[in-house]
């Protein structure tokens, strides 16, 4: 007797209706006049002496088990034998999601991806681990040159060398292989130096890259659009100062300075009390990298920039130490993207 109460336990334990007709069924078979429960009992009789009192306690517990189990089953179904969906207490604390912020570097490139958009230049992407026809031969940069150094690059593989792209340059010659002029896109994205970090450097770091290649391109033209490029991002009456400078893949070359945004040209720590603050490399292709991509140089001429990233938030948001941007700490990103 004790056996089958338990065996019956378990059954009734593992029943779930999913239907107010299995409810009426289980109320049948254990409840009903010929059911489980009545059978028990009629047996009951049979249960010797000695053990009468301690069965008639299980058998009542089983059928208040059964009984609730019944009556719960009867509740979880309305009138049309459907089952009633659990009510979600309103009142209860909600699960706080929260939200994400931009990072600074990628709020200030997509800046200037934004600013180069209006003035007709697409974007496009090459990838981080780069050859060294992207990254070198194809620019210009003679086969002894500094950067193809181990010590300022980090090398993959060797013979052929394969690294991580120092500069988004590379990007450069890609569009040039496969687009012909005229062309004008800008290119941004990581890129890779073998530096310690410190408040001014560090292994990875951001730039957007610019190129435009057409019939009668000048110099004049690179200026203007830098001048417009850095009256976009920074104060409408910044003044831009084009330095000569040296690059592989540009002739003539130059870095660009803008008057300093932070103290207006007066003379602060941050511009070194020069009044300007450098902000990007650019030229003139040089028609030897035009030709390494197919094209003719005697036809087309073009202009080329590459921007940091860093550098441009360092001034924008007036940080002082680069390594601000790598450290992930929330406290620091929460407070760049607007709040919404
Ligand atoms: N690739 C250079 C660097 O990483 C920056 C640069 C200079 C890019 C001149 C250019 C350019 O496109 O014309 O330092």
């Amino acid at each position: 007797m004790k056996e089958r109460i338990q065996q019956i336990i378990a059954e009734v334990e593992a029943f779930k209706a999913a239907h107010a007709t299995e409810v009426e069924d289980f109320r049948i078979r254990y409840l009903g006049k010929k059911g489980v429960l009545n059978d028990l009992f009629a047996d009951f009789k049979l249960v010797a002496p000695e053990h009468r009192k301690e069965t008639g306690r299980l058998l009542n517990e089983l059928k208040n088990y059964i009984q609730n189990k019944f009556d719960q089953g009867r509740t979880a179904f309305d009138t049309q034998g459907v089952a009633f969906k659990p009510t979600p207490d309103l009142t209860m604390p909600v699960d706080f999601q929260e939200l994400g912020a931009r990072h600074p570097v990628s709020l200030v490139m997509n800046r200037v991806i934004d600013v180069f958009g209006r003035i007709g230049f697409p974007v496009a992407e090459g990838p981080e681990i780069e050859d060294d026809w992207h990254n070198f031969s194809a620019l210009n940069f003679p086969p002894e040159h500094p950067a193809r150094d181990m010590q300022d690059t980090f090398f993959l593989e060797k013979n052929p060398d394969i690294a991580l792209r120092t500069h988004t340059s590379s990007v450069q010659i890609r569009y040039m292989e496969k687009h012909k002029p005229p062309l004008r896109a800008i290119f941004p994205g990581r890129v890779y130096r073998n530096e310690a970090i410190s408040a001014r450097a560090h292994c990875l770091f951001h730039q957007v890259e610019g190129l435009y290649v057409d019939k009668n391109v000048s110099f004049a033209d690179l200026k203007q659009t830098l001048l417009y490029f850095a009256r976009e991002m920074f104060d409408a009456d910044t003044k831009i100062r084009l330095r000569p400078s040296f690059f592989p893949f540009t002739e003539p070359s130059a870095e660009m300075d803008i008057s300093c945004n932070i103290c207006s040209g007066k003379g602060c720590n941050i511009c070194k009390y020069t009044g300007w603050v450098e902000i990007l490399g650019c030229g003139m292709v040089d028609p030897s990298v035009l030709e390494n991509c197919g094209i003719n140089s005697m036809e087309y001429t073009g202009y080329a920039f590459g921007i940091g990233m860093e550098r441009m938030a360092l001034l924008l948001y007036q940080i002082n130490d680069l390594r601000l941007f790598f450290e992930n700490d929330l406290r620091f990103l929460k407070q760049f993207t607007p709040a919404i």
